[in-house]
């Protein structure tokens, strides 16, 4: 582990104290379990193409959720950043090979420009209130033509009530798109995590409940894709440093 953040955010505080923890709790349960598969699977459809050993940035690690699948089932060469020491302690001891940076979003990141084929971030800008220096960070650290996924909390949708007491930042989805337009990001497509509130996918605990909620979230989907979706995959690919001004 490479390099100690200096003074803990609420945020990291909230994490520290959930360590190796979190994803028992944020992925407890079917109707958890299937949202989260719903998004690993943008991921996988997103990074298909990249070729074994493609030099893949997982910002905001956690527990390892996303680097599992981008190492044990893409076979990519992944660095996993975190700006928790318990989150990326955890991932050195699921693979002792993976490499993890302690980092944090919102501030310049240690690498050169560049150094990735790709970048992918779920789950975490929201936690980050200078989200827009995180993207406009991570858009510089993807080569051009590389790729970039970012998931992040809705500012216009139902989301807004499911984080009273958390210091999370919910985004409009088009300041996203326009902040890393201007990193140089052409986004590709969009896939809605999910309309619906977490407290009902984790109440949908079981297979019936989950059927029921599921049959819902579909619905959602054909009626409006991402629009109003609490949590959005947001794809796209860094352009050729010759479009740049
Ligand atoms: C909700 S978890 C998501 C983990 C993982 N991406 C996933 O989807 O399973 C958010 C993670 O972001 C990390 N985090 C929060 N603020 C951060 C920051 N400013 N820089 C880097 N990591 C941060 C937390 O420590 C935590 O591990």
């Amino acid at each position: 582990m490479s390099e100690p953040a200096q003074t803990e955010t609420t945020a990291e505080a909230h994490f520290t104290r959930l360590g190796a923890g979190y994803d028992d709790e944020a992925f407890a349960g079917a109707g958890l379990r299937w949202v989260s598969e719903r998004e690993l699977d943008a991921v996988r459809a997103a990074f298909a193409d990249l070729p074994e050993g493609a030099r893949v940035l997982d910002a905001g690690a956690g527990n390892g959720r996303v680097t599992r699948v981008l190492d044990a089932e893409l076979g990519l060469s992944v660095t996993a950043l975190d700006a928790v020491p318990e989150m990326l302690t955890t991932i050195e001891r699921w693979n002792p090979g993976t490499r993890t940076v302690l980092a944090r979003l919102g501030e310049p990141l240690p690498f050169e420009t560049a150094s990735f084929d790709a970048v992918v971030s779920l789950r975490v800008l929201k936690w980050v209130p200078a989200w827009e220096h995180a993207l406009t960070e991570l858009a510089r650290v993807v080569r051009p033509g590389g790729r970039v996924v970012v998931e992040i909390t809705n500012r216009n949708s139902l989301a807004r009530l499911g984080y009273r007491h958390a210091p999370v930042t919910p985004v409009a989805r088009r300041s996203v798109r326009e902040v890393g337009a201007r990193a140089g990001i052409c986004w590709t497509s969009e896939a809605a995590g999910t309309h619906l509130p977490f407290a009902l996918w984790r109440a949908a605990s079981g297979p019936s409940a989950l059927r029921a909620v599921a049959a819902v979230q579909r619905g959602a989907d054909r009626a409006l894709g991402p629009v109003g979706a609490r949590s959005i995959v947001l794809v796209g690919e860094r352009r050729p440093s010759t479009l740049e001004p």
